[in-house]
């Protein structure tokens, strides 16, 4: 039989037969935490199959970790316009250094690429890149590439089990034993998950315009009371919605079809159509195509996307509020040709579901969002918009925890007198000294538009300063044009006032995402 090579052995060595483990690493690039809970599932199934299996994010992993593991499963998400998620970019330089890039022979790989289709292109961009790299530089794809959608479960059950039995057809087995991980039973997390929602009484509904504003933003709050649940500041909350009845009810009509017809239901058993289309699928897609281009049969809804709970980033901080949470809403309508469109999930918090009902809730844990661990360093904000709702929830944290270090929030919207949301909680935080500065734009209370970065270049003296005191900088909110935005003025900041080339601020913002120092939650 092997024998084992292990140096640093603690646990009690199993039977001989089992001691021949492929070692196995799992590394993963996760922006929003799917890809690691996946990577630490897969962990826990590799070890019940007998490898010696780590999960590490690829901010912690050299090109040389690869190398000297050989059996390699890496899962990557992609955020933006198919960029790296932040934890993997330093590896993806890592891999691409020209002239140095590491040679990766002797290495057996597969990649699990999540995405999300809506974004055409650049679907699973990271992933697909990572892939063709890899092979590259002379590593052995053992499994193809799986591109996930949204709905990732069963793609990446598949991928999973077939790359772990590739890996243990190989004929290299390495002999290494380190910490055992513990059987998937010891380590699972007990009480409501997404699988097993929690349901939650909806305790308030509050609009936060007044009126005369073209938004409408709702402070939501629901009770946690007798769930057990607890939360960190940074994460979101996942929210079961049901789509309009008005909506399927049109779409019936439009299509003739009989809302009593029997329908498959996604998970198994059947319901009438009505209720399936309004609970179980999503239909928005369904809403501008022209009648009778679906089937007049209940079977269509086969090809119908499960309807999926939306994510919330949380504007409360539990220490603040106990066994509550809130969020911050923005409820979504709007005209086309005279046909009105509504976001699902947010009209329904915002309009369908009323005071002390309960809707299926659970926490998504977003590790990359966080305050720093230490109270006294410094912390920047930038949230427009609903992008406030982390940032209320961190300087609630902050005066709960008597954090000492300073806070700088940039708020703005549209007009001061009908948009400053949370107005008096933020002003009464600049009287205690909570807040240490607060900038505020609102763009539309002037001929030209002022945005937050507006107000970061002016400031970029302050900011600088603030940097280089080794301030956490965070940024919350649309992703497509805000946060962009916030970036080049964070690089201009740099090189302004910090008197840096552009390379030299990319490098520095580089270093900052590195120690976690740049963190976003943009969507
Ligand atoms: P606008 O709609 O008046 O152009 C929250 O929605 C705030 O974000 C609004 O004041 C909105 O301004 C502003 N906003 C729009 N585009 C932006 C961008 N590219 N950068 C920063 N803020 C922006």
């Amino acid at each position: 039989g092997l024998i084992s090579r292990g140096e640093n052995q603690s646990v009690p060595l199993p039977p001989t037969a089992e001691i021949a483990k492929r070692s196995l690493l799992i590394a993963f690039g996760s922006q929003s935490g799917n890809a690691e809970s996946l990577a630490k599932r897969l962990a826990r199934e590799a070890a019940s199959r007998g490898f010696t299996a780590r999960a590490a994010g690829l901010d912690s992993l050299q090109p040389s970790d690869l190398i000297r593991e050989q059996n390699v499963l890496l899962i990557t998400s992609t955020w933006g316009e198919g960029d790296m998620p932040d934890n993997a970019i330093s590896f993806w330089d890592n891999i691409n250094q020209n002239g140095s890039s590491p040679k990766l022979d002797g290495v057996k790989y597969s990649v699990l690429a999540l995405g999300d289709k809506n974004y055409g292109e650049t679907f699973c961009l990271a992933g697909k890149k990572i892939d063709a790299r890899l092979a590259e530089l002379g590593a052995t794809r053992v499994t193809e590439r799986v591109d996930c959608d949204v709905e990732f479960d069963e793609l990446a059950k598949t991928w999973s089990s077939t790359a772990l039995s590739a890996l243990e057809t190989g004929k290299e087995i390495s002999v290494t034993v380190v910490a055992a991980v513990p059987p998937a039973k010891e380590i699972e997390e007990k009480g409501y998950s997404k699988k097993n929602p929690f349901p939650a009484p909806l305790i308030a509904n509050i609009a936060l315009n007044a009126s005369g504003s073209s938004k409408d933003t709702r402070h939501i709050a629901f009770s946690l009371a007798g769930s057990g649940l607890n939360y960190e500041v940074g994460d979101a909350l996942g929210v079961y919605v049901k789509n309009c009845p008005e909506v399927v009810d049109a779409i019936i009509s439009a299509h003739s079809l009989d809302p009593q017809a029997e329908a498959a239901l996604p998970d198994g058993g059947t319901a009438f159509l009505r209720d399936a289309l309004i609970s179980n699928y999503e239909v928005r897609h369904l809403h501008g195509i022209t009648p009778n281009q679906l089937l007049n049969t209940a079977d269509f809804v086969t090809s119908l996307r499960k309807l999926q709970p939306r994510l919330y980033s949380i504007a409360s901080s539990i220490k603040a509020h106990p066994e509550e949470v809130h969020l911050c809403v923005g409820a979504v309508r709007y005209d086309v040709h005279g046909v009105q469109h509504k976001g699902v999930a947010s009209t329904f918090l915002a309009d369908r579901l009323a005071l002390s009902e309960t809707t299926g809730i659970f926490f998504h844990v977003a590790k990359h969002f966080r305050l720093p661990a230490d109270l006294s360093k410094p912390v920047i904000m930038v949230g427009p918009g609903t992008g406030i709702a982390p940032f209320r929830a961190f300087l609630e944290e902050r005066e709960a925890t008597g954090a000492t270090g300073k806070n700088w929030l940039f708020f703005g919207d549209q007009r001061r007198t009908t948009d400053f949301l949370y107005h008096d909680q933020i002003i009464e935080w600049v009287q205690k000294g909570l807040l240490t500065r607060l900038d505020t734009a609102f763009s539309r209370d002037q001929e030209e538009k002022i945005y937050v970065q507006t107000r970061m270049l002016t400031a970029a003296a302050e900011m600088w300063q603030w940097l280089e005191e080794g301030a956490h900088f965070y940024v919350c909110g649309d992703a497509k044009r805000m946060a962009k935005d916030v970036d080049a003025a964070l690089h201009e900041i740099i090189q302004t006032a910090g008197g840096r080339s552009a390379e030299e601020a990319s490098a520095y913002v580089a270093d900052m995402k590195k120690n976690k120092r740049y963190q976003r939650d943009v969507y």
